[in-house]
């Protein structure tokens, strides 16, 4: 789908696939969402019915990164609101310019989409993300509460 350099080595992002179902599985797992690989393609055929996507990304043939995209009608503005949900990239890939490729794909799915705003979440533990999401230009606007069902 789309190509972007960093140093060397080209990034590939494309939709995820049925046959990627092992490397999402691994990812996931870095991502600290453990999955059965069986289960995977049934979940990206149910995301794709409710008109959200995956993409992966390729560096060398291998599947190194992966990102969900979503996008919600809302009421209170026009727009629809572009999510990302899952962004993971294995650690020993982590530094070359994949994290970005992905966002940059999620951003052109929105607006593909006619968000005009990628929002993401991100847990507290994760104390690395909010400075790469800084980095890449987003804003710090907000918080989560989660209530999980008893
Ligand atoms: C967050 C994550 C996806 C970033 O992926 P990545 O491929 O390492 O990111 P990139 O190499 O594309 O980095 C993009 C920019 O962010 C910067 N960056 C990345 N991680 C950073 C960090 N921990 N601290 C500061 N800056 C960081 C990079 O230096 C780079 O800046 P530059 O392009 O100006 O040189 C990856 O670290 C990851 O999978 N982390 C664990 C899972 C996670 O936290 N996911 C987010 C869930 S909400």
């Amino acid at each position: 789908m789309t190509a972007s350099d960093h140093g060397a080595r080209s990034v590939d992002i494309r939709p995820a696939v049925d046959a990627d179902a092992p490397a999402l599985a691994a990812l996931l797992a870095h991502l600290g969402y453990p999955a059965d690989a069986a289960e995977l393609p049934d979940r990206l055929r149910r995301l794709r019915e409710a008109g959200d996507d995956a993409f992966v990304a390729d560096v060398d043939g291998a599947t190194v990164g992966l990102a969900t995209v979503h996008s919600r009608a809302v009421l209170h503005v026009a727009r629809p609101v572009a999510q990302l949900t899952a962004l993971v990239v294995p650690p020993e890939m982590r530094g070359r310019g994949v994290g970005r490729a992905l966002v940059d794909a999620a951003e052109r799915w929105g607006r593909a989409h006619g968000a005009d705003r990628l929002v993401v979440t991100t847990a507290l533990h994760r104390a690395d993300a909010p400075l790469f999401y800084e980095r890449l230009g987003f804003e710090h606007t907000g918080r989560r509460y989660v209530r999980k069902f008893s």
